[in-house]
């Protein structure tokens, strides 16, 4: 993809709250957490990177974005997680990790945002990344969200408001990040999700729907998900 972007004041210090409580009950199923190796992929300001290290995971981070470590140093204060842990890459480009190394990959916010092909592509990359009866923590945008456009209203080539926010990367909180993309983002519905961790040898374990409403009128709705590999 040869994206390098540039971020400052990085306004998302706080984690999802779901996926942070998702991370904890993971880490319950493991004797001592620092024997699991946890990798954020697209950590952004690394408010899950603070989660994973809080749980006490032995913690690891990949982002493309060129500043992402140091604004996770400014959030988070300098080596909460010591840098050779955490590097600066497209996950597309550079396999920088051998197969089966991570016990947990933790996604949120990047999965879906690049569009459905772009969703797979980091799939095919990230589970072979993953051991045998590692877990996936991830957010997927669902098709209650009021950004997606039904495959009816594309097929008759109608662009409504949102369907035309979402082609520009737009739409609420979330156009910081993506309007360098000019990609639609992947929605799916429940069967959709479900198909596609198949796909991937996926069992879910876990599985909410999220929904919450930007500005008190636009719906932003998440599935959020831990599912095992095997
Ligand atoms: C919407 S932000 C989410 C950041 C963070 N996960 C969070 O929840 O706050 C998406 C992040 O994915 C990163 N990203 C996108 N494509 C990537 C790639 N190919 N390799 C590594 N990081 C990538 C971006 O740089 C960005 O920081």
């Amino acid at each position: 993809m040869g994206v390098n972007l540039k971020r400052s004041n990085y306004a998302y210090k706080y984690p999802f709250e779901r996926i942070a409580s998702y991370a904890a009950a993971v880490a319950s199923k493991y004797a001592d957490p620092s024997l699991v190796k946890a990798l954020d992929f697209g950590f952004g300001g690394g408010r899950h990177l603070k989660v994973l290290s809080d749980l006490g995971y032995n913690t690891y981070g990949i982002d493309v974005t060129e500043d992402a470590i140091d604004t996770a140093y400014y959030n988070f204060g300098e080596n909460f997680i010591p840098r050779e842990k955490l590097s600066i890459d497209n996950i597309m480009e550079h396999p920088i990790y051998p197969e089966g190394y991570f016990d947990v990959i933790l996604s949120v916010g990047v999965l879906w945002a690049l569009g459905y092909e772009q969703m797979l592509a980091f799939l095919d990359r990230l589970i072979p990344l993953m051991k045998e009866n590692g877990y996936l923590i991830a957010n997927f945008r669902t098709k209650f969200d009021d950004l997606y456009v039904s495959d009816s209203n594309k097929a008759h080539g109608k662009e409504d408001r949102k369907h035309r926010m979402a082609l520009e990367g737009g739409g609420g909180v979330n156009d910081a990040y993506v309007p360098q993309f000019n990609h639609i983002w992947a929605f799916l519905d429940i069967n959709d999700l479900k198909r596609l961790m198949k796909q991937y040898g996926m069992t879910i374990e876990m599985l909410e729907r999220y929904d919450r409403y930007y500005d008190n009128v636009e719906c932003i709705s998440y599935w959020c998900v831990a599912a095992r590999k095997g």
